[in-house]
């Protein structure tokens, strides 16, 4: 219980049960927040406040408290405070997930977005921003996961509770790449936050091969013409939803396109609350909310089960220094990148191999495949390094066996790992592959 409830409680313990609410007064009003005065003392971060406008209670987030008053970020994208309106404080925003919930697309605060009805609240309210659980008794994560994307499974292969990034432009093709990973079979339920999309790129997703398996999915879905407070809501409430299965026992895959629409709310949201941007506008607030974040994502305590966490990241501009990646980068245990130039190339998925890795690929790998691996990596690499060469004629066959061997096997595995989201999935990789060279 905050002050302003223990404050409303006192008062209403000396009015015989009359029902009376402490409120502030609106004192300025802007386009992306409001300031209330009279509540300072009795409110603190994080707290949603709210006012009666059209026989609803709009809701918003105390984001900055001072002497003269609180601000509110409504969630709201249109702001309909007046001055002088009064604003109470309404309850949290914790989430009570069910597993009805399943097959359901819902929005950031939880309300159904489909047309199926009101959704049953389930056993217990979850946090809305749980702490991980602690690092001494989270299970290991060890056990191989079969996405059926050949390339993942071949070359950056991810274990159940690992969280891997998937880095790119916009246009590479993240979204579809994260549509396919939708499809795979190895998990009991899946939960996807769709972040500051377009509306017909939802529509697409929905209707995409993530189909098969809309039956254990739940899609949180906050648009990008929501507002920040919104869309930076969407990843939690996919969070809490992904641990209340977890806790469960089930095995989780979470997937969130893109943190970086999440990361671009969160500073919107800090700069409202006056918050200095430290690197190209962004503030210190949204490299702790970022970590904080993905760490809830992983496996649970021992003996329940795990949240895989899927998360794509948008490289403004192709730059792969940006801060926010840079951070991502740093929290997961890996990170996939989708190259441009592959896109253009016509290959999908367009994974530049050589830059991504998974930490985690050796307890998947048998000793032979981690050695195959390695040997077809240096193919690749050395395919690569002589594209330059080749293209202007330096190259002549029969000089250097071990290029002469790259020219003629890189082609046919880079053919082998081509897959759209029409194709099934791969069961085995491996040996996919081999099939595809012998043919
Ligand atoms: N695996 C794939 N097979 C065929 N085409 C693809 C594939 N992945 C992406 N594309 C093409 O790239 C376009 C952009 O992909 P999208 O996933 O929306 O990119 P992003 O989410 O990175 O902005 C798609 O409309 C599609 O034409
Ligand atoms: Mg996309």
């Amino acid at each position: 219980m905050n002050a302003l409830q223990r404050l409303e409680e006192f008062v209403l313990s000396g009015q015989a049960g009359k029902k009376i609410r402490v409120s502030g007064t609106i004192r300025e009003v802007t386009p992306s927040y409001y300031r209330v005065s009279g509540l300072s003392k009795f409110v603190k971060l994080g707290d949603l406040l709210g006012f009666d406008a059209r026989g609803k209670t709009q809701i918003g987030e105390v984001v900055r408290i001072d002497q003269d008053g609180v601000t509110v970020k409504p969630f709201d994208g249109r702001i309909e405070a007046g001055l002088g309106m009064r604003v109470h404080h309404v309850g949290d925003i914790s989430l009570s997930p069910d597993t009805s919930w399943k097959g359901r697309v819902i929005n950031a605060l939880g309300e159904p977005l489909d047309d199926l009805g009101p959704l049953l609240p389930g056993p217990r309210p979850m946090p809305n921003e749980a702490a991980p659980p602690s690092a001494m008794n989270r299970a290991r994560v060890d056990k191989p996961l079969v996405t059926g994307v050949k390339a993942i499974d071949l070359f950056t292969p991810i274990c159940q509770g690992q969280r891997i990034g998937i880095f790119a432009g916009s246009g590479v093709g993240k979204s579809t790449l994260l549509s396919m990973l939708a499809k795979c079979e190895g998990f009991d339920t899946i939960v996807v936050a769709l972040v500051g999309e377009r509306g017909r790129e939802v529509r697409e997703f929905l209707e995409g091969p993530i189909r098969d398996n809309l039956g254990k999915s739940v899609m949180v879905v906050s648009t990008g013409d929501e507002s920040p407070m919104m869309r930076r809501q969407a990843p939690r409430t996919a969070l809490s939803v992904a641990e209340y299965f977890r806790d469960c026992g089930d095995s989780v895959l979470l997937i969130v396109d893109s943190v970086t629409r999440y990361a671009h709310a969160a500073r919107d949201v800090a700069l409202a609350a006056g918050e200095p941007a430290v690197a190209r506008g962004y503030t210190p607030s949204v490299f702790s909310d970022l970590p904080r974040l993905l760490e809830r994502a992983g496996p649970g305590e021992d003996g329940k089960g795990a949240i895989t966490g899927i998360f794509s990241v948008l490289i403004d501009g192709d730059d792969h220094n940006d801060p926010v990646a840079d951070n991502i980068r740093g929290t997961l245990d890996g990170h996939i990148v989708l190259d441009r130039s592959i896109a253009d190339q016509g290959r999908y998925p367009a994974i530049n191999v050589l830059g991504s890795i998974s930490r985690l690929a050796d307890l998947v790998w048998t000793r032979e495949q981690k050695e195959l691996v390695r040997r077809l990596k240096s193919l690749m690499a050395r395919f690569e390094d002589t594209r330059d060469l080749r293209l202007m004629g330096g190259y002549q066959p029969g000089n250097d066996p071990e290029l002469d061997q790259a020219v003629t096997i890189v082609p046919r595995i880079y053919e082998a790992l081509r897959q759209d989201p029409s194709m099934p999935l791969s069961r085995d990789a491996f040996l996919d592959l081999a099939q595809s060279l012998k043919a």
